[in-house]
Order: C-alpha cells, then structure tokens, then sequence
C-alpha cells in the first residue's frame, strides 16, 4: 500500500504525554473522591479534555455547573503543563524524528491530527512546529475522537482523500476515529487495546516508511 500522506496523532504518538494527561486526570479525580485507574485512563486517551471531565463527574456520579467545570479544566490544563514543562527535542518517541525527516524527503505529506489545545506548544518545545504540513488540534474541532473530524480536517488541509492516508494512533478513541473516517491506521502500543487498526506496533523504533506500509499490506 501506498499512502500520500500521514496524519500523526500526538500525546502517546509523537511523544509520552499520555503519562502526564494521566497523573494530572488522577489527581483531579482523588480531589473529587472519584476512583481513576488505568483502564479508565485508557478510555480518555485522544478524548477532549471537556469530554474527559464529563467522563470523571460521570463516574462519581457528580453534577456541577459550568464555571466549576472551567475551573477544574483550568486546573487540570495548570497541572498537565507543568508536568510537560520539562519537555525537550530528545523527548520525541523513537522513530518519530527519523520517519518525519523521511516523509519529508520522499514528499510525503504530513500532518497532526490532535485532540490537544496544547499541541503547538508541546510541538515548540520538542523543535517540531514547523515540521508539519497541516496541524489539526483541539483548538480547530467540535467533535472529539472517535469522531473523526479531526482526521477529515487534516486529510483535507493536505489535499488528500482518507483513502490516501495513514494515520498513527496510540487511543482506542483514535483508532476508532481513523477507522470511521475511511483511513487506514497503524496502532502504535498495544494489541489489547488497538486491536481494531489495521496493523499494531509496540514502536516505531527503526521501521522505515517503506516497512511500516508494508505492515499495513500484509495485515
Ligand atoms: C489527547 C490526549 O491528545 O488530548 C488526552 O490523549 C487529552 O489525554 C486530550 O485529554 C486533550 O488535551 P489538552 O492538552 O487539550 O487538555
Ligand atoms: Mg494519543
């Protein structure tokens, strides 16, 4: 298979992020007495940050009005920052650089595709900015993942069709999101919880384009 362009989510694609989405979610619902493991943090994986407190409030059975819920998303978002504040190019998951510098040279579009309002923030402090062709974040959609707006933003932004497309994804929400947009998905993580994509990889670790197309051919 051959693709036009690549749509990369971020948290948990581009670089480890997902633990500090996690930590600042964990610690936000210890405050509201709502019990959050692992597998719920699993759910909330490329989902909104409003959707990801709706998903906490819903859990501990909790209703509150609006300008508390901007309150603790405020709160939320304080945290998260200041646990990635520490983020620098050397933290960019391995294979991530090369495969973008790759793509870059074959002419091979590429684009984020992210539920994150801080993307072109963690994007800064990893050097990588302006290394995108399109960016799509949170700031651009109405629909969360699994909607897949954000992929049909990108793929459009790029002058691509989804078919033409491959998209990275470390979320069930992602995957899901890809899938129902017509785009073929690698699952980057694990097969339990990334089964749906097209094809799974713990890593990028050296696999060049090449190879990771050819991942998705012999599905
Ligand atoms: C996704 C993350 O990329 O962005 C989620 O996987 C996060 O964990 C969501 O909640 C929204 O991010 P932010 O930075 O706008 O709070
Ligand atoms: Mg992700």
């Amino acid at each position: 298979m051959t693709f036009k362009g690549c749509l990369f989510d971020l948290d948990g694609v581009i670089v480890d992020t997902a633990s500090h989405h996690f930590v600042a979610w964990r610690t936000l619902a210890d405050e509201l007495g709502v019990a959050f493991d692992e597998s719920d943090n699993e759910k909330l994986k490329g989902v909104s940050r409003v959707d990801s407190l709706e998903f906490i409030l819903q859990k501990g059975n909790l209703v509150l009005d609006s300008n508390t819920k901007l309150r603790l998303m405020e709160k939320k978002n304080a945290h998260y920052l200041g646990l990635a504040a520490q983020i620098q190019p050397s933290d960019a998951l391995p294979g991530i650089v090369a495969l973008i510098d790759e793509l870059k040279v074959l002419g091979v579009k590429i684009g984020l595709g992210s539920s994150s309002k801080n993307a072109e923030q963690i994007l800064s402090k990893l050097g990588l900015l302006d290394a995108f062709d399109t960016i799509v974040d949170g700031n651009h959609l109405t629909l969360s993942k699994p909607d897949p707006e954000v992929f049909l933003m990108g793929a459009n932004a790029l002058g691509l069709l989804p078919e033409e497309c491959l998209v990275l994804e470390d979320a069930s929400a992602g995957v899901q999101a890809a899938i129902s947009g017509g785009f073929s998905v690698l699952g980057i993580g694990r097969k339990e919880e990334l089964g749906q994509a097209d094809a799974v990889v713990s890593g990028l670790g050296d696999l060049n384009w090449s190879e990771i197309q050819n991942l998705l051919t012999h599905k």
